[in-house]
């Protein structure tokens, strides 16, 4: 078995932060996204792996290397243009050769990784199979409609869903999926779609077996959907304190303190990490809150949020909630006069006052 990852894109939906790094490499409990993805694989004992990289290419590659870490060889495989998954599928051919192979999108969590899921697959001698998970908004998914506990059809992104059977972002594929992605024709949206050419496996009689998952997953293309995976990888933490923390500092619940970090008079309430080299002086941070290396919060509370490395965070007064904030920002109060808000935002940056 050897794998694909999809890791180019263009992350529309995640802008600012996407604007200058890939949302792949956002971290969710203070792990790279696409990193969860290299773990399930090499505790699948998958040791080839193809990671689809576009333009963000060098930051993708200088984050995972070739693998060794994670005990894997990885092959960077060029796309142009994010020409949709089957376009990603057709130019990764000449690496995946005659190999099954797992295809894992880079921006997908799934808990509890893909052992067992790949181990049935390769027992139900299919030539495909799909994992599917009922959502309640099955508009912004691939969509499988099933009769006898087959798939008859798959729609992208339908306005008017046939079940609420979403399709994950893991999908196993033998060598007839080559013919597939020949075969098919970019989709209204420009795109050569991964729905179309398992449709065409279907239609052309070839076994694709469906697995309904009940393990927790998450597309993390969103704002929303970011937080909520944090929270969850947050909650399976184990606590830890590699950093210093003062007399008058209370951590409180699941806390990490990685190398490094200090916290100096200030309540950490868990389940939260603080990175390393991170500062955190004479505040509080509360649940559900990653805080990513070199991060300077000071006289501030954070709660339910991610917060990229080497910020400033200093004296906001009030508190930061359900918050992702990218690389190098910088809030703070001042007092200089006129008295107003000062800001310098990205393209597509949201702000909410009070
Ligand atoms: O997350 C599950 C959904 O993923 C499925 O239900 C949909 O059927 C499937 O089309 C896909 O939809 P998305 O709209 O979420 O796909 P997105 O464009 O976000 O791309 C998913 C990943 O693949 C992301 O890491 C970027 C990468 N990618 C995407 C395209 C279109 C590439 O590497 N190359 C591409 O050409």
């Amino acid at each position: 078995m050897k794998a694909l990852i999809l890791s180019g894109g263009k992350g529309t939906r995640l802008r600012p932060i996407t604007h200058t790094s890939a949302k792949q490499l956002v971290p969710i409990a203070n792990k790279p996204i696409l990193f969860y993805a290299l773990e399930a694989m090499a505790a699948a004992k998958i040791r080839e792996v193809g990671i689809v990289v576009g333009d963000t290419k060098r930051e993708i590659q200088g984050a995972v290397g070739d693998g060794a870490q994670w005990g894997i060889e990885v092959s960077y495989i060029e796309q142009e243009a994010p020409l949709g998954l089957a376009h990603a599928v057709k130019i990764a051919e000449p690496f995946l050769g005659n190999h099954p192979f797992v295809m894992y999108l880079g921006d997908n969590l799934i808990k509890d990784g893909i052992c067992s899921l790949v181990e049935e697959f390769e027992r139900s001698g299919a030539n495909s199979q799909i994992l599917l998970a009922r959502v309640r908004d099955p508009q912004r998914f691939g969509v499988a409609e099933l009769r006898d506990g087959q798939v008859i059809s798959l729609e992208e992104k339908p306005a008017h869903p046939k079940s609420d059977l979403a399709l994950v972002g893991v999908y196993m594929f033998d060598q007839t999926i080559f013919e597939a992605v020949h075969a098919i024709q970019p989709s209204a949206r420009g795109e050569l779609e991964i729905t179309d050419a398992i449709q065409y496996l279907i239609d052309k009689g070839y076994q694709v077996h469906p697995h309904i998952i009940s393990r927790w997953w998450k597309d993390t293309g969103k704002l929303e959907d970011m937080l909520e995976a944090n929270r969850i990888m947050l909650e399976a933490i184990t606590p830890r304190v590699e950093g210093e923390v003062d007399e008058a500092s209370h951590l409180i619940g699941k806390v990490i303190v990685e190398q490094g970090a200090s916290v100096t008079a200030s309540t950490i309430r868990g389940p939260a990490i603080i990175g390393r080299r991170c500062r955190i002086i004479n505040s509080y941070i509360g649940p559900f809150t990653s805080i990513y290396h070199d991060t300077l919060v000071q006289n501030s509370e954070i709660e339910h949020s991610i917060i990229l490395d080497q910020c400033r965070i200093t004296d906001i007064g009030g508190r930061l909630e359900d918050s992702l904030i990218g690389k190098n920002v910088e809030v703070f109060r001042s007092d200089g006069k006129p008295k107003a808000y000062r800001l310098m935002l990205g393209d597509s940056s949201q702000v909410g006052l009070v």
